[in-house]
């Protein structure tokens, strides 16, 4: 099956199917504040990453591009971001670096001139294409950086999985060696551990987003896609707030993401580590739902949230809301007493 049918594939199975998972953000309590410092109308929710302000912590994960669909799609959601500042990444870009005529379905720099915009390719196509072809599929969507998706799970469970992995951590090395421009290691959805987290850091990647378990599954997504995997394995993986415990101390920026769906969700992140937050499926149904208002409404009201909690923690900057005090409990808990 060509990439641009499986990438449509994916967009409705996602819209239609039951393929995200409750997350672990219940693990973590932020605590209240009775007496905060602090003016709600004076509360600065600005972060800087990449070199760029953006206005809250967050980015639309990576999601779509190849497709007239999904030219509209990535139109949309970067036209939003930019007038939100917030970040904006497409989908991989393997599609466009095969067909060049595909490339304006990812280019959204006539909507998003300013704003942290970052391109996508997967690690399994390291073998097949040259830093070279990637450069330029970056340059020619003019985008500040790379995600680097990292899917072992989701090629395993796919049917025309690359699940051959072999050397990828040295042709990651040499295509951070080759590029120069930041690049941001990202898993889809199944987390990224300590000891992985390790090596990503001695390839020299920017970032790490964890992209774990507790949104969107993508084992279950290609299982629907006529994959298969033992039904143990459904859920493999590492959640999104334990992944942040793994890779808390590693000394490199972190990305929240996997089942990321509020305010309070970012709020805990960043008690966790996170510089800024990803979501993905959420943005797509708010899209589906009602087009760009549908979006503006739900970034609207994720910093709603986020202002909230960060006044009833007494927190007047993400610093502050960082340092405020929380609390673990259940698996989390028990994930970070072991790592
Ligand atoms: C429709 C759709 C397409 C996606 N395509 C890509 C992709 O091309 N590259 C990638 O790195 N991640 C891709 N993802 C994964 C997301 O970037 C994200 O890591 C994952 O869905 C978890 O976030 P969520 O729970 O907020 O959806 C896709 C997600 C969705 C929903």
């Amino acid at each position: 099956m060509s990439i641009i049918n499986r990438k449509k594939q994916h967009i409705k199975i996602c819209l239609k199917e039951k393929v995200e998972e409750k997350s672990y953000f219940d693990d973590i309590v932020r605590v209240y504040n009775a007496l905060p410092d602090v003016d709600f109308d004076e509360i600065n929710t600005k972060v800087e990453f990449l070199g760029k302000e953006l206005n809250l912590p967050l980015i639309i994960s990576s999601m779509t591009g190849g497709t007239e669909e999904a030219k509209e799609i990535n139109k949309i959601l970067a036209k939003v971001a930019e007038n939100k500042k917030i970040g904006f990444a497409v989908g991989s870009q393997r599609a466009m670096i095969e067909n060049k005529e595909l490339s304006e379905t990812f280019f959204v720099r006539d909507v998003a001139p300013s704003t942290l915009v970052l391109g996508n390719i997967g690690i399994p196509n390291l073998n097949e294409l040259s830093s070279e072809e990637i450069k330029n599929a970056i340059k020619e969507i003019g985008a500040d950086g790379l995600f680097i998706h990292l899917n072992p799970a989701q090629e395993i469970a796919q049917k025309e999985g690359d699940i051959n992995f072999k050397n990828s951590i040295k042709l990651l090395k040499k295509l951070v060696s080759e590029l120069d421009f930041p690049i941001i290691a990202k898993e889809v959805g199944q987390g990224i551990s300590k000891e992985t987290g390790e090596v990503l850091k001695k390839c020299g990647v920017k970032a790490i987003d964890v992209a774990g378990v507790g949104g969107t599954n993508w084992i279950k997504v290609e299982t629907f896609r006529g994959g298969s995997i033992p039904d143990s394995l459904l859920n493999f993986g590492i959640p999104t707030t334990c992944s942040l415990l793994e890779l808390k101390n590693l000394g490199v920026d972190l990305i929240s993401s996997g089942g990321i769906r509020n305010g309070l969700d970012i709020a805990k992140s960043i008690a966790l580590g996170a510089k800024i937050c990803g979501i993905a499926l959420p943005f797509l149904k708010a899209y589906e739902k009602g087009g760009e208002e549908e979006v503006i409404k739900y970034v609207d009201r994720i910093e709603k949230e986020l202002k909230t909690v960060m006044f009833l923690v007494g927190a007047k900057n993400i610093e502050e809301l960082r340092n405020k005090r929380y609390i673990l409990r259940g698996l989390t808990k028990e994930w970070g007493e072991q790592i």
